[in-house]
């Protein structure tokens, strides 16, 4: 089988909420994600990001660290309301300045920056003057945009828009689960539609002022039905134009699914046709997140998609309860390509929170179901290329353990372990691992474990 292309970017990312720590340092304005989290019963330990892995004070370190392990290229967000902490109007030198010194390190390093402009973590005050729902947040997301690529261009050469606007959309408001905290079935579109214009407005606007290239981050998880009946069938459909599609077809193709008037009913507005030329621009890359499949059966039921998840019996599942099917990053990548052409691709996010035991006197963290899931999916992977599919890199979600939203800390994600009371790091064996893969170029893949 062919291996990776010359020039396969092999990395780890983060997010800046799940990491940063330091809400209030040098000038830093406060996100939903502070407020939301200060929120009573939001976080099931009443835990916050105020401390996360400290990296605002560590990145040098950490820096290091990826470094020691070989990393080409590392994927973090910008925290807008450091940079703009008010979201628009008056820049925050200090918020800039952190984040140059973050790039120069990592070039000095050798290591690339994927830089995504938005992680979920809106500025409070847009926030108070409707965050996503209002129309206006396509321009001052585009305004923000352009301090960053006038602060950064120069050094960063891949760029992000947004990361999964579903999960935006889906847990802040339609169920309520993440910040902005909203369970509103009429604002889930107007939300996913302002994020798609924000995404064409910062694209459009990198057009006129970027060197580089510029994408788009989505989470994309198959959706398989769990029966030939018809109404199985459907209802996998709802549940693929609902999550996968519903950000794609807009961004690639100009429109949305037809399924998407079913699953909102009465609650899918009649768009604008001049907002689809906006929101539909070129892009140079797109990054898919993966994580998991579902199997999907139709239930009159379910609230609002009318479908649920059916469990499969002999799967294995992560402590985040998510099936771990390799294949489904396969059928996803050969997917993509059959319906939106052929676009370079980066899988932006994989990997899995599972049980690690403490760091042990030799000073191993022995995480094996973690190692046998990035192994399976960068097989899977790698049958993708071997398919002709283009994929450029590869990113592990994520490089330390880190706040995991509304899960707070104790799932962890990391292939480097973190000590949240002495903040220590230690690469899990699955680092170690990573590392070699990355010496190799993929070929220590062959030999099993
Ligand atoms: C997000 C990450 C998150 C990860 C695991 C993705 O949805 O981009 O921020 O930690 O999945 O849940």
């Amino acid at each position: 089988m062919r291996g990776f292309p010359e020039g396969f970017l092999w990395g780890c990312a983060t997010a800046a909420y799940q990491i940063e720590g330091a809400p209030k340092a040098d000038g830093k304005g406060p996100s939903i994600w502070d407020r939301f989290a200060h929120t009573p019963g939001h976080l099931p330990e009443g835990e916050t990001g105020d401390v996360a892995c400290d990296h605002y004070h560590r990145f040098r370190d950490d820096i290091a660290l990826m470094k020691q392990l070989g990393m080409q290229a590392y994927r973090f967000s910008l925290s807008w309301a450091r940079i703009l902490p008010l979201g628009t109007g008056a820049v925050n030198p200090a918020g800039l300045a952190f984040y140059s010194d973050l790039i120069d390190e990592l070039l000095a390093h050798g290591i690339e920056p994927m830089v995504t402009l938005f992680h979920w973590d809106l500025p409070a005050a847009l926030d108070d003057r409707g965050g996503w729902l209002n129309r206006d947040s396509a321009q001052w997301f585009a305004d923000y945009a352009r301090v960053a690529f006038e602060a950064f261009d120069g050094r960063v050469k891949k760029w992000v828009t947004l990361n999964e606007p579903w999960v935006v959309s889906d847990g802040g408001y339609l169920r309520g689960t993440i910040a902005p905290g909203h369970k509103n079935r009429f604002e889930a579109p107007i939300a996913s539609h302002n994020l798609m214009r924000a995404h064409g407005a910062a694209v459009k606007l990198y057009r006129e002022i970027g060197r580089h290239e510029i994408g788009l981050v989505v989470n994309i998880e198959p959706k398989y039905a769990a029966s030939n009946s018809n109404a199985d069938v459907a209802a996998s459909r709802r549940a693929a134009a609902y999550m996968n599609e519903q950000y794609l077809d807009p961004a690639l193709l100009g429109s949305y699914p037809p399924e998407l008037r079913e699953v909102f009913n009465g609650a899918w507005p009649e768009w604008d046709c001049s907002d689809f030329e906006l929101i539909r621009q070129p892009v140079d890359f797109l990054g898919v997140n993966y994580y998991t499949r579902s199997v999907t059966r139709h239930d009159d039921s379910a609230w609002f998609l009318k479908a649920a998840p059916v469990r499969q019996p002999l799967a294995t599942y992560t402590e985040t309860n998510w099936e771990v099917y390799p294949q489904g990053l396969t059928d996803t990548l050969l997917w993509v390509r059959q319906r939106y052409g052929d676009i370079p691709l980066y899988i932006t996010e994989n990997g899995a929170a599972f049980f690690d035991p403490p760091v042990a006197e030799d000073g191993r963290v022995r995480d094996p179901l973690r190692t046998d899931y990035l192994r399976k999916h960068l097989l899977a992977v790698r049958e993708a290329i071997a398919a002709g599919v283009d994929i450029r890199g590869y990113l592990v979600w994520s490089f330390m353990d880190n706040l995991e939203w509304t899960l707070g800390y104790a799932k962890r994600f990391g292939i480097v372990h973190v000590n949240f009371a002495s903040q220590e790091r230690t690469p899990k064996d699955s680092a170690h691992w990573y590392a070699k893969v990355i010496a190799s170029h993929g070929e220590s893949l062959a030999e099993s474990l």
